[in-house]
């Protein structure tokens, strides 16, 4: 645990799952916006999740599966043999993009969004809190303008997850188009921010271990459980944050009502007590411990979407490609706090 003026930050995974585990002593309402399902509380978060969650059900995930695999083929399809290609943006945010597009039914505004992704990268690493209010402000302005056209339509919107958004009720009332952009907004955060960066991650781990990534070619086993133990490595979704309802005691220390405390992801993912050595590579051992779709009530409505969108591009990536090895002769770039993963993973594949 360390403390600043901002705040606790915890590290170790059992101060991380408590902290998690116990939402009404560590409250989601940490912001003064209201986030739909983010920012909030029980039991209106309860009541959020179930209007939400069956929006990710295996069956819908099948559905897409198919549209996802074929986005991945036309991004690694034109990839060149043989030159350097940069993971992150080359593969990473065309596909998040691209697939979220065609997940919620925004076909043809994908280089806006593109554009928008770029701004919001470098907008939160200054963290110059005027051009995060504006490029947050920007793209509520995208998704609203997807929202007002199906309203516009009536029935004749499109059936797609944004139209099914608008006739979703929480406790028998239709939602406001502050709570559905709200809505929209976090799920493409979590689309577009995690799925680039975790792409971005996995290139990176296979490339950087060529036995792993032989032996996945020879027998992909379980690649989603291979996948999400190479972000437990690496986890590229830093912190979530929590402020505390009463005085709470964790790990010894007391903390004061009102404490701002964060749940530091990437660290508990790597504790030593857990994992020993952190990064070595052991899916099925690692996998109940492993926390990078959190814990909790507030655990990530996304992950069978995540995970289905990570599997078809290591799956397109191994299957279209030889193999594929770090270049060297560009630079591997590290993200800057308040992201992570990657910047840039300059690949060859062969
Ligand atoms: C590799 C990709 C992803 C990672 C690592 C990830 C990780 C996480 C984590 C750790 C949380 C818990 C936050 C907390 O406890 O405060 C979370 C929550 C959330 N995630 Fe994801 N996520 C990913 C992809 C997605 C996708 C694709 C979506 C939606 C399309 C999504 C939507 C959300 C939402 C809405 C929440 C808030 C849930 C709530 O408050 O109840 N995420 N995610």
């Amino acid at each position: 645990m360390a403390e600043s003026p901002r705040g606790v930050t915890l590290f170790r995974h059992a101060d991380v799952v408590t902290a998690a585990n116990d939402s009404a002593r560590f409250s989601s309402a940490v912001s003064v916006h209201r986030m739909v399902p983010n920012s909030l509380d029980q039991p209106e978060h309860a009541a959020f999740r179930a209007a939400i969650d069956p929006f990710f059900t295996p069956d819908r995930m099948e559905a897409l599966e198919p549209r996802v695999r074929r986005i991945a083929h036309d991004i690694i399809g034109p990839l060149p043999s043989g030159a350097t290609v940069d993971a992150v943006t080359e593969i990473g945010y065309p596909l998040a993009v691209r697939a979220q597009t065609d997940w919620l039914g925004w076909q043809g505004i994908e280089d806006e969004l593109l554009a928008w992704m770029a701004e919001n990268h470098a907008a939160t690493r200054s963290r110059d809190r005027s051009r995060t209010v504006a490029v947050a402000n920007a793209f509520d302005e995208i998704v609203l303008a997807q929202v007002r056209r199906r309203r516009q339509m009536g029935s004749a919107a499109p059936k797609d997850p944004t139209t099914e958004l608008l006739a979703v009720t929480v406790n028998g009332e239709l939602l406001p188009d502050t709570d559905i952009v709200s809505i929209l907004r976090n799920w493409t955060a979590g689309d577009l921010g995690s799925i680039a960066a975790a792409v971005g991650v996995v290139c990176y781990f296979l490339a950087a271990n060529p036995q792993v990534q032989e032996s996945l070619r020879a027998d992909p086993g379980n690649l989603a459980a291979a996948i999400e133990e190479m972000l437990r490595i690496d986890d590229p979704f830093l912190v979530s944050r929590r402020i505390t309802t009463v005085q709470a005691q964790l790990a010894g220390h007391v903390l004061e009502p009102g404490t701002r405390v964060y749940l530091n992801w990437t660290s508990a993912n790597r504790d030593e007590s857990l994992f020993g050595d952190p990064n070595v590579f052991r899916p099925e051992e690692h996998a109940e411990h492993n926390l990078v779709y959190g814990t909790g009530i507030h655990v990530c409505p996304g992950r069978p979407l995540a995970t289905m969108e990570l599997v078809v591009t290591a799956q397109a990536l191994l299957g279209m490609t030889a193999r594929f090895e770090l270049a060297t002769d560009a630079e591997l770039v590290r993200e800057t706090y308040p992201l992570g993963g990657w910047r840039r993973v300059p690949l060859r594949l062969y």
